[in-house]
């Protein structure tokens, strides 16, 4: 087989890249380790940054988002009792959009089907060949028959687990992390969420979060411990656990109700460097990770495919490889900004097993800074909303 750009992986970034190829006629593959229905299955974030909404609009997949996507002014901050808002709007003149990343990904599977892109599911063993020569071509097999596609580049869509990075040389690569000693377990419930905006609850038993999907659907999260399993944790344990890490007013108003899903999910920092080797580009969490405080996951995804696809079109348009040449270089310096807000805001609001007092003092001094001075709240908004591409 044979096409323009070959995608690993059919999560978000692969997805999203196909459609917006799809745009300028540029023809992709995309090759799916999973079923449809798996990749459907994973519950994540559900905030969209105004670059990653009009990225989808771009891409001819926001109309539902814009439907059914609700829009948020700002968030709020609660720090045991205390309890204050922060107001994106005033300090930006933009908010976020909350959107369910299933169903962003139901989007972009319908938009692919309807615009007739090929998907490959259940492929294994992808291997990523001649990345460094003008010729590339990617191998796998489907139930057990070996399959090749020759192509101009090769886009590594495949999350942190995939096989993209590795491609590239050890002795090329360099990767920074960083591991939380905590996890945060979380349950979707079809119960009102408790306030019109997120909540994210710091309190001497850790943190908490209370987002949602929409006004019959929420989705909240507890710190917990690395041991922890989802088994160690009935709905009503839960429930009480959350309630403690709230401001007794929002607890009192919590409506809470049977989960429909439950999951723990670990806290890391990650990012390797380059983002480019020859042909080969990585994207999403094949290149990077960020803890969830914050909600920077899939929209770091997002800048990514917006750097590439540009890159991308420039090329097939003209020839020029500017656009791709540069393409690590952008896509890492916003990626570290992203990195840096989301550990920030990990660091400012759980409760870390290895703290001391003086850890404690400061994130409360952090706390009161912040919920006082405009310019530090003005700050939290610009990353929040995102920063420009
Ligand atoms: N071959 C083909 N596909 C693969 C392979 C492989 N060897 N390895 C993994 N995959 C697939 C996975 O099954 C998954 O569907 O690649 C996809 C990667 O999707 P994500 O992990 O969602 O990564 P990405 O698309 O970069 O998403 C970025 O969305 O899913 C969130 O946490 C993620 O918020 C982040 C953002
Ligand atoms: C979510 O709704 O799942 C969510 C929202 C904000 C975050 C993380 C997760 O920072």
């Amino acid at each position: 087989m044979k096409t323009q750009v070959a995608i690993v992986g059919g999560g978000p970034s692969g997805l999203l890249l196909g459609q917006l190829l799809q745009t300028r006629g540029i023809d992709s593959i995309v090759l799916e380790r999973r079923t449809k229905d798996y990749v459907l299955g994973r519950i994540r974030a559900g905030v969209l940054e105004v670059g990653a909404v009009n990225l989808l609009r771009q891409a001819g997949v926001g109309d539902r988002m814009d439907r059914e996507g609700i829009l948020h002014d700002g968030t709020i901050i609660s720090y045991g009792d205390e309890i204050f808002g922060i107001n994106f709007k005033e300090h930006t003149n933009a908010g976020v959009m909350v959107y369910g990343q299933t169903e962003l990904t139901r989007d972009l599977y319908d938009a692919r089907e309807a615009t007739g892109g090929r998907i490959i599911y259940d492929v294994e063993d992808v291997q990523i060949c001649d990345a460094k020569s003008n010729t590339p071509y990617v191998t796998y097999t489907v139930d057990g028959v070996a399959h090749r596609i020759t192509c101009d580049f090769v886009a590594g869509c495949d999350g942190f687990h995939g096989v993209s990075r590795n491609t590239i040389p050890d002795d090329v690569r360099v990767e920074y992390e960083k591991v939380y000693p905590f996890g945060w377990l979380g349950i979707l419930s079809e119960t009102p969420p408790v306030a019109d905006e997120l909540i994210y609850a710091s309190s001497e038993r850790g943190f908490a979060l209370c987002s949602m999907r929409n006004p019959v659907l929420s989705r909240y999260y507890i710190q917990c411990s690395l041991q922890d399993t989802v088994e160690d944790w009935s709905d009503e344990a839960f429930w009480s656990e959350l309630k403690r890490r709230l401001p007794k007013n929002v607890a009192d108003k919590l409506i809470t109700g049977p989960s429909i899903e439950k999951s723990i999910a670990p806290l890391r920092s990650f990012v390797t460097e380059p983002m480019q080797w020859g042909r080969l580009f990585l994207c999403g969490d094949a290149a990077h990770i960020v803890p969830p405080t914050g909600a920077k996951g899939l929209n770091t995804a997002a800048s990514d495919i917006y750097y590439l696809f540009n890159g991308l079109a420039e090329y097939y348009q003209d020839g020029a490889t500017t656009g791709l040449d540069a393409y690590s270089e952008k896509a890492l310096a916003r990626v570290w900004k992203a990195e840096r807000f989301s550990w920030w805001m990990t660091n400012l609001l759980h409760r870390f097993p290895d703290e001391n007092q003086f850890d404690q003092k400061m994130q409360a001094a952090e706390i009161a800074f912040l919920r006082t001075n405009r310019a530090a709240q003005s700050v939290l908004a610009q990353n929040y909303v995102g920063l420009p591409y």
